[in-house]
């Protein structure tokens, strides 16, 4: 596994590969993989001939008074373990490599409408700093296919907008969330629980669970479940975000039953901030 600091080594190297007809798989990170990234990296090595993963803690897209700097950066370890998964590249760039002229000078992507809604709202900016890497990261790569993570449903969404609004020729696939035993998504951020949030973090998820049961059961009356919800949340301990029933394929409220739904959710415990969703 080869680790590719710059830009210009990175393009070197994948232009060979594509001159080569390889096929090339881009799993786009912030690194401090777990078991969700490498699900991610499992499927494009099934779907490409080469995969390429970067590691990248994007400043552009965390606001004033988020974690950026607290963000976890493990890059040995995570090199470790692509390297034990097959991975054939990390690239790994640093801020002046992708933002030379600035973080704040740079050029960016605008994604309007569904940025600036549930995960927009709370974090205003947050997908045009991931909307800007990711498509950094594709004139970088052309990657035949990207994968990522419905844990993060809405930037999936975002990102397959981006796709088809400025025709990008890369084929998007989203990967399931990985859990794990007692519900918790995976994520970079649970190890800032403590011992005893971390107990409590898995209501979440049964609560995302309960909403989904009643609407299954065929209960319409999403304002009564979604305030229910954010009741039992704030008992058990959460700041409750925000608590959504929308429509799958672009996060609007429901219009009919039989509209596709996804339960969305984001909560702080303690000083930790958890999202989660659930495609009902
Ligand atoms: P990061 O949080 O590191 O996540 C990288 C990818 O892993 C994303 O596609 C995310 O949805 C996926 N992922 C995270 N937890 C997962 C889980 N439990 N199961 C399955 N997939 C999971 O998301 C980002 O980084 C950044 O915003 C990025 C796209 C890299 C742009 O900077």
């Amino acid at each position: 596994m080869q680790i590719l600091e710059t830009i210009v080594d990175a393009r070197a190297v994948l232009a060979t590969a594509r001159s080569e007809r390889q096929r090339i798989a881009l799993v786009p990170t912030m690194g401090n993989l777990h078991a969700g990234h490498l699900s991610l990296v499992q499927k494009a090595r099934q779907l490409c001939d080469r995969v390429i993963v970067s590691i990248y803690v994007n400043p552009l897209q965390f606001g004033a008074g988020e974690d950026f700097a607290n963000y976890p950066r493990t890059l040995d370890a995570d090199c470790q373990q692509l390297r034990q998964a097959g991975v054939d590249w990390v690239f790994s760039p640093d801020d002046q490599g992708l933002y030379p002229a600035g973080k704040d000078q740079s050029a960016f992507i605008e994604v309007p409408g569904l940025s600036s809604i549930l995960e927009g709202r709370s974090r205003p900016g947050h997908f045009r700093g991931v909307a800007t890497v990711v498509n950094k990261l594709f004139n970088i790569v052309q990657p035949e296919m990207a994968i990522f993570g419905e844990k993060d449903f809405q930037q999936l969404l975002v990102i397959r907008r981006m796709v088809v609004d400025l025709n990008l020729a890369v084929e998007v696939v989203g990967m399931p969330t990985l859990r794990e035993a007692d519900g918790l998504a995976m994520s970079s951020r649970n190890q800032y629980l403590s011992a005893s949030e971390r107990k409590q973090a898995s209501t979440l998820y049964q609560v995302l669970n309960a909403t989904r049961e009643q609407l299954l059961a065929g209960v319409t009356d999403y304002s009564r479940l979604t305030s229910e919800a954010i009741e039992t949340l704030h008992a058990c301990g959460f700041s409750p975000d925000y608590f959504e029933i929308r429509r799958c394929d672009d996060l609007q409220l429901p219009r009919t039953p039989g509209d596709n739904k996804v339960i969305l959710a984001a909560a702080r415990l303690g000083r930790t901030r958890l999202i989660d969703n659930l495609p009902v």
